[in-house]
């Protein structure tokens, strides 16, 4: 969508993974969905390094709004959960340096059961504008499918015509895929920011497997559609970047405090070890530390929407590094926003590559992204070559292992063979950037 915004893809914190539809707020006050969870993500957001390293909006997802639109067909928030309002709230995060989003659905009902827009479509472009709204997500549920593309489209020009700057997020093509319509991406980029293909994240790494499958597979029908103002959004990431990690750390404190011992440094050379982050830290469920990172990397080879879904309160230090990671950042956020693809798969890992900046004597540099689906419990030792993988220029590449930022940066021929070793379900990320003529026949 032409509209000036999403000229890289869109970050910031999306409320549904990590809190989805938790409206007990006598049970649950910190989790609930209300006013004071998203004051308490803002404040993260800008106290804590997001918003420097790039994470822009706060974004409400279903299940804020009361059940009934008010006398005048507006919608309306919960009044026990968000006593001062929307335009308050709204307020509040632009106090913080930081954008407004907020949700609602196409049909008649959001997913949650709450009150639909499709007979309130400009009424609610003109609240949400009024409210200081940034970003909209639009869902599909309780809609006709057919209905759609108009409808989406209908949104599009309310929204355009409140003459607020708004994000607008489409949820159009994950209702119509799955049932086997060919969305109309050429339309889609020009109506929408961006827009969510296929199914929900779940905090698992099947799930996140799933969505990359999906995406490898239909990567030649989609991926050119994506770019600067209007992108693919295989949804959320730092799905695991969870409380009970800190949880376990913390206990390790006390327990040090109590007994004046320090596992610190057993904690940090167990770090090194991938076996900490899969068996202690993480348990059984979600991601472990290696698929966050796994995660990561590929949203940033994708131009995926970062959109983060994690408690900011309780994220344990080293997942917020991973999400605050600059390089693997600078990656997403490259601004030729070409999407990435799976170019090579080699003894069950695939390698995924986008072009990036900078661009040299008429060789895009690369971002490739070597992601391992291998299960036998090692560091599996990898070869190939740029050439595989289409790099082509010739004086070759310097690459960098850009999660190792202190590993040499190394010159290799595009013949040449590349080790690397990738842990079961992770990744090893790297970026190389075509040498220049003039530099080669220096060394020479
Ligand atoms: C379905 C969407 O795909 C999810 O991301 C979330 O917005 C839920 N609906 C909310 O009900």
């Amino acid at each position: 969508l032409d509209n000036g915004l999403a000229l890289t893809p869109p970050m910031g914190w999306l409320a549904w993974q990590r809190f989805r539809c938790l409206t007990d707020c006598i049970t649950y006050p910190d989790e609930c969905i209300s006013e004071n969870l998203f004051k308490a993500m803002a404040d993260r957001m800008s106290s804590d390094g997001y918003l420097e390293a790039g994470y822009e909006y706060v974004i409400i997802d279903d299940c804020w709004a009361s059940k009934e639109r008010d006398n005048d067909s507006r919608l309306q928030p919960d009044p026990a959960r968000f006593p001062g309002g929307i335009k308050n709230l709204s307020d509040y995060i632009h106090s913080k340096g930081l954008k407004f989003g907020i949700y609602a659905d196409y049909g008649t009902h959001t997913c949650a059961g709450y009150p639909g827009s499709i007979d309130y479509l400009k009424i609610d472009a003109q609240t949400f504008a009024e409210w200081g709204v940034d970003y909209l997500k639009l869902d599909g549920c309780y809609a006709d499918v057919e209905t759609m593309p108009e409808g989406y489209g209908e949104m599009g020009q309310y929204l355009n015509e409140t003459g607020r700057p708004i994000v607008y997020s489409c949820s159009q093509p994950a209702y119509q895929e799955p049932k086997g319509i060919n969305p109309n991406y050429t339309k889609l980029a020009e109506t929408c920011n961006l827009w969510r293909n296929w199914d929900d994240i779940d905090d698992a790494w099947s799930n996140v497997t799933n969505i990359l499958g999906w995406f490898s597979s239909n990567q030649d029908r989609i991926a050119s559609f994506s770019g600067p103002g209007h992108w693919n959004d295989p949804d959320m990431v730092g799905i695991s970047a969870n409380a009970e990690c800190g949880h376990i750390r913390r206990l390790l404190d006390s327990v040090d405090r109590i007994t004046g011992t320090n596992s610190s440094t057993m904690r940090v050379s167990l770090d090194e070890d991938y076996y900490i982050h899969d068996s202690l830290l993480l348990g059984n469920f979600g991601l472990s530390y290696e698929q966050s990172k796994a995660q990561m990397a590929i949203w940033a080879i994708l131009a995926a929407p970062l959109l983060m879904s994690v408690d900011l309160r309780t994220i344990d230090p080293i997942f917020r590094d991973i999400l605050q990671n600059k390089d693997v950042i600078a990656i997403n956020q490259d601004p030729m926003g070409v999407q990435g693809r799976l170019v090579l798969t080699k003894s069950t890992i695939d390698i995924w590559t986008k072009p990036i900046t900078p661009h040299i004597e008429g060789s895009d540099s690369y971002a490739i992204g070597v992601l391992s689906n291998r299960v036998d419990g090692y560091p599996y030792r990898l070869n190939f070559t740029l050439l595989e993988l289409n790099l082509t220029h010739i004086y070759g590449y310097t690459i960098k292992d850009v999660y190792d930022p202190s590993s040499e940066p190394r010159d290799v021929d595009i013949d040449q063979l590349i080790f690397v070793r990738v842990k079961p379900s992770g990744v090893v990320l790297l970026t190389a950037t075509p040498n220049s003529a003039i530099n080669v026949s220096l060394i020479i």
